[in-house]
């Protein structure tokens, strides 16, 4: 059957409040354009983060009534540890409250200053983190992931020589090598495992850890199932086990692949490590039997973990959003190809030619979606991730001014893909009179959390670029 449908009946819903445009362009003038500033009962369709956004399943929901609020020994962390250890392989689980706290916990005892770390793309929270600690964090995807029109499917891969180079240049100051699953910040894009399997040889030869940041472990997977010469007809367990059978350790936000409102973890293989880790857990998220996290929570997550890999799961999410992603590029609409594991990628920089990228094309296209229809949608390009030159004290710009669609897992239904569709479209066939944004105000470091925008002048329609 053509028809894309979701692999589930729903049990409970949350009504969703309409908005007209008008209202909209008031609402965003009082967020001073910054979309994370908005009230989520403005929104229509909230694809900002997929990130503990999802809906739990009945049995997550049966699993949360099982929740054991013990301080010590909860039998609610004996399944979280047990799934953790089964699925992903490693032997200490440090439960903590979502990912960045296991980023926290992890560059705190390992990052420091004159440290470099190395990594596909660091999220945002991860930069963030290893640059809190001192250290600095650099990013090295492959040549394929520059062009955001190749079809190559693993532009999430490292590139290896630059590893390699980082390796021998900051020798002695790399304390651990990192690989995001699927790589966010680059596109959503997969790793494959030929080239985690070549991280991990780089490593070996320098005597480093790897560790993955497995946020999107499962759906990093499923496209090496799909996509991976010889892989095709493995279970994504076996898939998962190996892939993390490379590394010595991860991070992780359950926010994502463990199909819950919140939690994360590290696991690790290092006893010493795990020790000194626990040690610091205690201090500032809890104690070692539930990190960050409540009895309810751990739950909900081991449960979660088992769920994520279910193959029909998969494959609905994965061909719901390549529906959306394949229909945007018949039209002509730049997308990044192929479609992400979590979300759809407009290349905002190619959307909106006229743009400069210090005038924020990604914001100014996420800006025009919910204008359109309420849409909320977060850029990923100068905004966020402008760098300061060291030398010369200037922004430079992001590798791509993205706007990245994240569809929360089991959240919305096929109607709400073509309901978007239909918003982004819209857009389009009016792109060549939207405006860029200024900044007005801005914190030094994750700046579009809070960050106060403008518009600037709309250009007159006579002198707009012709839309071909
Ligand atoms: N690593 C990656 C690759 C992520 O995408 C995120 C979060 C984190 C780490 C941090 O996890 O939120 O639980 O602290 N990404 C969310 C997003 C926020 O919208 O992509 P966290």
């Amino acid at each position: 059957m053509k028809t894309i449908i979701e692999p589930f009946r729903i049990k409970s819903v949350e009504p969703i409040r309409m908005t007209d445009r008008a209202e909209r362009e008031t609402l965003l003038e009082q967020a001073s354009f910054n979309l994370f500033a908005l009230k989520s009962r403005d929104v229509i369709l909230d694809l900002l983060t997929d990130s503990g956004t999802g809906a739990m399943s009945s049995e997550q929901w049966a699993a949360v009534m099982r929740g054991d609020e013990s301080y010590a020994g909860s039998p609610s962390f004996q399944r979280f540890e047990a799934s953790v250890q089964e699925i992903f392989g490693f032997e200490h689980v440090i439960p903590t409250h979502q990912g960045r706290a296991a980023e926290h916990l992890l560059f705190g005892l390992l990052g420091g200053a004159h440290k470099v770390i190395p990594n596909n793309t660091h999220f945002d929270t991860t930069r963030a983190n290893i640059e809190d600690s001192g250290a600095v964090a650099l990013d090295i995807p492959c040549e394929q992931a520059m062009d955001t029109a190749s079809s190559y499917t693993f532009k999430g891969n490292v590139d290896l020589e630059a590893l390699e180079a980082c390796l021998i240049e900051h020798k002695g100051q790399v304390p651990l090598v990192m690989v995001t699953v699927t790589n966010n910040a680059g596109g959503g894009q997969p790793v494959s495992l030929e080239n985690l399997r070549a991280v991990r040889k780089i490593c070996d030869a320098h005597q480093l850890p790897l560790y993955i940041d497995a946020c999107r472990f499962a759906e990093n997977a499923y496209l090496i199932q799909q996509s991976e010469p010889g892989q095709a007809g493995r279970e994504l367990e076996e898939i998962v086990l190996e892939m993390f059978s490379l590394a010595d350790g991860c991070t992780m936000s359950a926010k994502k692949d463990g199909l819950a409102n919140i939690g994360g973890f590290l696991a690790l293989r290092d006893d010493s490590l795990a020790q000194r880790l626990r040690e610091r857990l205690v201090v500032t998220e809890g104690f070692a039997t539930y990190g960050g996290m409540s009895g309810r929570d751990l739950e909900a997550v081991a449960q979660g973990l088992r769920e994520v890999l279910d193959p029909e799961y998969q494959a609905y999410r994965h061909a719901s959003i390549r529906y959306v992603a394949d229909r945007l590029a018949l039209r002509g609409i730049p997308v990044v190809r192929p479609a992400g594991g979590h979300a759809i990628f407009l290349d905002a920089g190619r959307f909106l030619p006229q743009l400069k990228w210090n005038e924020f094309p990604g914001q100014a296209l996420a800006i025009e979606l919910y204008v359109q229809g309420g849409v909320r949608s977060c850029e990923i390009g100068s905004l966020m991730l402008a760098r300061q030159d060291p030398e010369t004290g200037q922004d430079l710009p992001a590798r791509h001014e993205l706007v990245r669609l994240a569809i929360p897992r089991r959240t919305y239904t096929q109607s709400h893909m073509d309901y978007l569709l239909e918003v982004i479209e819209e857009v389009w066939s009016r792109r060549a009179t939207i405006a860029g944004m200024e900044i007005l105000e801005a914190p030094p470091v994750l700046r579009h959390f809070t960050g106060k925008y403008g518009r600037l002048p709309v250009v007159p329609a006579a002198e707009a670029q012709p839309i071909q």
